[in-house]
């Protein structure tokens, strides 16, 4: 069907549904909070979709909406942000953070066809899922789903995803997935780094910031957007028709759906005070341009009768429901999609193809953040290695948020079906190769139990931190607590006794890290803390290798650590990808996408802020950041020339603006830099262009000796600033180009 024959198909569909009928096909349920009595009649009213529910449960309420009166397939929805990861048989992948190390579209792009691949068999079509939250408070539980700092890369990568899932263009009417780019919009910018509390910005940063990374993922096509839950200046998300419909369809042309978070209508009576009741809330919401309604089964009453009383015009549920008929159908889920599980004969659930593109993506990953007298790779005389460290065998920890670990509900005694490489398995495994003895000591120190129901108490973390309390007995813990006693360091010494290097694995789990685990400190635990300096003390070489959702503050591991390598919760393949740097079969290729405070309170470091001028410093410690965003260390030796670009640009002319720049490789080993290219507005009317922008980046493999020409074509309207009457205007002057890849050169161009 062309796009004609289906806004006609879902018009003629529309044309035949009653109002009550109507409203359900606007509506998606949790299936986890609804009885089968509960389930079965809102088959019968019509409902649109369904979310948390998968494989052949999924499929039978599917079938069951052939009875039905206009027989809509229903829609089913999951949480697939790194994979089909609530399925413990899919393949698990980086977390967002992992993925975005690696500045590979290519990679993100085929890691989420697979994704879909494994979600359509699971008889399920739409994944909440790319996340262009941007991490910049990094206190924010949900770092880890993000890809970092930066507007740019996320808008490339989310976009990458979204061809992923969907297809480049067209839907693949196989196994193409409904993306839904979320939280619409700034998320992440919640104040302390609390969860949806307010986001003070304004709408000029709106569109400057946050909209730009949405608006690449509205040109690849993406299909449905989330709604946030917080409020930006005091106005939910949810209430804010600008925001929804004048800037998402007005300005960057959505075609698509919008659905909200879960339960967003609700709350906007329970928990933002924004209405007085859910007659209200339910008119605001579709006012405002929500086009499906998550997780709020009371809005089926008050929107029919809000219509009924001519308070809200069934034009916009019409509409609504139309947009929501048109994708279904795009999609082709009246067709053969909608028996897809029925038809599938040999699962690709996991199979060897899409985990050695895993393995492949995962090696990508691995961030070499120090590398004194290199250390790494390790000398080919060592006789044995010591590990140690909560994270050394941690599946959890690497897996992350948003897997069958913590969702629907958090259960950690879970164990994945499929691959899981700990690091500890994985240095094993390669030492073995190489005859080397590996000495392992698992982890007794505190761990958080993490229960959804009973969040972890921050307090408990700070007295796990002060190593004070009396000894936890795990037995007698309650939901929520933390093990406050400390770890057997003699022990644990004794097993790095006699060791060339020992790998201490540190970093967070999934009870101090994702969804509403938020952390106002961001150290290192105490008891890693005690572990490495001890480790350090009993004059061993140490290699820390951190496994988090975040970056946390590590500046004495950064001092005194021989090599420093760290990994973004980074599934199932992490283990093999570490041992990989540290043996040298890897030569690491990673970049941070994340600024690495020193201290918490410096928060936030992201590289892009606005020049300071009075005094623009602390006075207890450094302003800058320990590591930042681009930064990250290879085994070759990357030396850039030859930066050109024109002397002057016309910003008329719209022609890409086109760049080069030499690299030469001055090592012996063959490896892979990530270009990069930022600029400067050196002069600007709204005094508040960053200090510098990332605007391209390239991954190129330069072999030892060797010499590659990389090219950039710069769009002009990246140059673009957001005025203060909210225009996108390319001001003329000087700007100022910043490329490399940890050396960097510089020069001026004009704007005309
Ligand atoms: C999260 C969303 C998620 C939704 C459905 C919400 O709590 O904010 O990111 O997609 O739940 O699980």
């Amino acid at each position: 069907m062309n796009q004609q024959q289906i806004i006609d198909k879902a018009k003629e569909i529309l044309s035949k549904m009653s109002l009550p009928e109507k409203v359900a096909q606007i509506m998606q349920l949790s299936y986890a909070h609804m009885s089968e009595d509960d389930r079965r009649m809102w088959i019968e009213r019509g409902i649109g979709s369904l979310l948390h529910v998968m494989g052949s449960e999924a499929q039978r309420f599917q079938d069951m909406t052939m009875e039905t009166k206009h027989q809509i397939p229903l829609l089913f929805g999951i949480d697939c942000v790194r994979g089909h990861a609530m399925n413990p048989a899919a393949t698990v992948f980086p977390c967002g953070l992992g993925m975005a190390t690696s500045f590979n579209p290519e990679m993100v792009e085929r890691a989420c066809e697979i994704a879909a691949r494994e979600v359509i068999e699971d008889a399920l079509h739409m994944v909440f899922s790319p996340v262009l939250c941007l991490g910049r408070d990094t206190r924010w539980g949900r770092v880890d789903e993000t890809f970092g700092e930066d507007p740019y890369l996320s808008g490339e990568l989310a976009a990458a995803m979204v061809k992923g899932y969907q297809g480049d263009g067209e839907m693949r009417q196989d196994t193409g997935v409904l993306a839904c780019a979320k939280h619409y919009l700034a998320h992440g910018e919640s104040l302390g780094g609390r969860d949806s509390y307010d986001v003070p910005i304004t709408n000029r940063k709106v569109m400057e910031v946050f909209a730009p990374p949405f608006k690449k993922v509205v040109e690849a096509g993406c299909k449905s957007i989330m709604t946030a839950y917080h409020t930006i200046d005091g106005l939910p998300c949810t209430a804010n028709k600008w925001l929804l419909t004048d800037l998402l369809r007005g300005e960057m042309g959505f075609e698509g759906f919008v659905i909200t978070d879960w339960d967003n209508t609700g709350r906007l009576m329970w928990q933002q005070f924004f209405s007085p009741d859910m007659r209200h809330a339910a008119k605001t919401a579709i006012e405002a341009g929500n086009d499906m309604i998550m997780s709020t089964p009371s809005f089926y009453e008050a929107a029919i009768s809000m219509v009924e009383s001519g308070e809200l015009d069934e034009k916009r549920i019409d509409e609504a429901a139309l947009r929501v008929l048109r994708v279904k159908l795009e999609m082709g889920l009246f067709g053969e999609k909608r028996s897809y599980f029925h038809n599938v004969k040999n699962t690709t659930m996991a199979c060897e193809e899409h985990l050695r593109l895993n393995e492949e993506f995962t090696n990508q990953t691995v961030v070499m953040l120090e590398n004194k007298n290199s250390t790494l790779p390790l000398s080919r005389d060592i006789k044995k290695i010591a590990v140690v460290g909560p994270n050394a065998h941690n599946i959890s920890s690497q897996f992350g948020d948003w897997t069958f670990y913590t969702h629907p509900k958090p259960d950690f005694a879970k164990t994945p079906k499929s691959v899981n490489i700990s690091i500890w398995d994985g240095i094993a495994n390669a030492a073995k190769e190489r005859d080397i003895e590996v000495a392992f000591r698992e982890w007794d120190g505190p761990k958080a139990v993490y229960k959804r129901e009973e969040p972890v108490n921050p307090n408990d973390i700070q007295s796990a931190q002060r190593e004070e309390a009396s000894l936890g007995d795990e037995f007698g813990l309650k939901a929520g607590q933390v093990r406050t006693c400390m770890p057997d360091y003699d022990k644990m010494l004794g097993v790095c006794e006699g060791a060339d290097v020992v790998v201490a694995v540190i970093g967070d789990d999934p009870t101090l890290n994702g969804e509403e685990r938020d952390r106002a400190n961001l150290d290192l635990p105490l008891a890693q803390q005690k572990m490495l300096e001890l480790i350090k003390e009993a004059g061993h070489k140490l290699i820390v290798v951190g496994v988090s959702g975040k970056p946390l503050v590590v500046p004495w591991a950064a001092e005194n650590a021989d090599a420093m390598l760290w990994t973004f919760c980074p599934g199932m393949y992490g283990g093999s990808a570490v041992a990989g740097v540290l043996f040298g079969d890897i030569n690491p290729s990673a970049r941070l996408p994340i600024s690495f405070p020193f201290h918490v309170g410096q928060i936030p470091v992201y590289y892009n802020q606005l020049p300071g001028w009075h005094g623009e410093k602390y006075i207890d410690m450094p302003k800058e950041p320990l590591y930042t965003f681009g930064y990250g260390l290879s085994f070759s030796d990357f030396v850039f020339t030859n930066l050109e670009c024109p002397d002057s640009v016309s910003a008329e002319s719209g022609d890409d603006i086109k760049i080069s720049v030499n690299v030469t490789n001055h090592s012996e080993v063959d490896g892979t830099s990530v270009v990069q290219l930022f600029f400067r507005d050196m002069v600007s009317s709204v005094c508040s262009t960053p200090v510098k922008q990332f605007k391209g980046f390239e991954r190129v493999f330069v072999k030892a000796g060797e010499t590659k020409q990389v090219h950039f074509a710069l769009s002009p309207d990246e140059l673009a600033i957001v005025d203060h009457d909210l225009r996108r205007v390319i001001e003329k002057g000087t700007f100022n180009l910043i490329v490399g890849d940890g050396q960097y050169l510089e020069r001026e161009f004009e704007v005309n």
